[in-house]
């Protein structure tokens, strides 16, 4: 089995009467309320999907990153993962001191020893991770919108992160490990996706399968923009997918529980790590790899790999071009397969395909499966 970044898997989770404890004594700490993407961190954190973190990054791990693309022992690592707040709550919090941090309405689920207090500057910030300051940018803008401040140190989950939906599909590292031994798949390759799975997202992870034992579906579900494909229709979009079109012995759906930031290049490198992390050999890089609007070129996100030697990264990407449905020859295919002039490559944009949903037409096949489109026109209709 692959080696988790780092060399060893996190575990900050208690369990039995040694977490009711802490759980009890975390509620005469001073609390931090944590946004939707810091709970999504923590997460990450707690469970070792961000393994070798153990906890909100401090400054020096902070810096390393930002300068280096590496923590401060030479591990690779892109993008920082630091606990934000605001000035006010950032003047009232205590250094070398417990917190307890607690969701969003107020349930305590963790405590966190504050090692480290700065506040960075986030120009500087937005410009290494998102290569743009532009608050239009969804990435940048709740980076700054976050807050100042930033808090480093370990964490320790002492209650579950309730969630009420998916549940059967919620793996957390170890438990994807376990999966894999048990199907005997020595090399998996995962599949990172935001969006409802199209034709073009079909014929990369089915070409990534014919190379390895197994693939990995690994839906984003932690907080996105507004106008992405929410991950509940999302879910089902999947099962749909899976029940009519792949290899159920040769595939998994498990969600990956991280926040969206739109990194582009510098969020590939992550979203590889994490997977690594997951037991994945493999990675799929495609076109535009968590991009957003024109800010990173089609292929940036394949490039960030080359910054990175296979020392530091042991799970592979696969790059792919962009895919396309091919007239010539009547197959999906991309412009390293296919013998096709521009003309003979059919595809549609996200905005066009969503205009058709929108209008109650069922899209052409070699966009999208019908059995996707009716999923994704059912909760358009629900939502109008
Ligand atoms: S992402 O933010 O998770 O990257 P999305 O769900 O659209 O967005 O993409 C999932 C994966 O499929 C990414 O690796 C992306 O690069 C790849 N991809 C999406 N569309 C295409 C396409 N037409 N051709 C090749 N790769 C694609």
């Amino acid at each position: 089995m692959i080696h988790p970044h780092g060399g060893m898997l996190v575990d900050r989770t208690l369990s039995g009467r040694e977490r009711q404890d802490a759980f009890e004594n975390a509620h005469a700490l001073p609390r931090i309320e944590l946004s939707e993407r810091g709970v999504a961190d923590l997460e990450c954190i707690a469970t070792g999907v961000y393994s070798p973190l153990e906890g909100f990054m401090p400054e020096h791990d902070y810096t390393s990153v930002i300068d280096q693309r590496r923590l401060p022992s030479g591990v690779a690592w892109t993008i920082p993962v630091a606990l934000q707040v605001d000035e006010d709550r950032g003047t009232r919090v205590p250094v070398d001191a417990h917190v307890a941090l607690a969701l969003p309405d107020g349930d305590i689920v963790a405590t966190m020893l504050v090692t480290s207090k700065y506040r960075p500057s986030q120009a500087h910030e937005a410009h290494r991770v998102f290569r743009t300051t532009d608050q239009d940018h969804p990435g940048v803008a709740t980076m700054f919108g976050e807050g100042p401040v930033y808090l480093g140190g370990p964490v320790t989950l002492v209650a579950d992160i309730p969630h009420d939906e998916f549940l059967e599909y919620r793996l957390t590292p170890r438990q994807t490990r376990a999966a894999f031994e048990e199907r005997e798949w020595n090399t998996v390759v995962a599949f990172q996706t935001r969006n409802p799975i199209h034709r073009a997202h079909e014929y990369i992870t089915k070409t990534a399968l014919e190379l390895v034992d197994g693939l990995m579906i690994q839906p984003l579900v932690g907080g996105t923009k507004a106008d992405d494909i929410p991950a509940d229709v999302r879910m089902q979009c999947y099962l749909t997918l899976i029940e009519h079109y792949y290899p159920k012995a040769r595939v998994m759906l498990a969600t990956f529980p991280a926040a969206m930031r739109y990194a582009g290049p510098m969020e590939a490198i992550m979203h590889s790590i994490a997977r690594q992390n997951y037991g994945c050999t493999h990675f799929i890089v495609g076109r535009d790899h968590a991009g957003v609007g024109g800010y990173y070129g089609t292929y940036d996100a394949q490039k960030a790999f080359d910054e990175f030697s296979p020392d530091e990264l042991a799970i592979s990407p696969l790059r792919f071009d962009n895919a396309f449905f091919c007239t010539r020859t009547g197959q999906m295919a991309t412009e390293k397969t296919s013998p096709s002039t521009p003309e003979e490559r059919l595809s549609l944009s996200g905005t066009k395909l969503r205009a058709m949903l929108a209008a109650g037409e069922i899209p052409p096949e070699y966009v999208t499966r019908p059995e996707v489109a009716k999923v994704l026109m059912a909760a358009m209709a629900i939502a109008r």
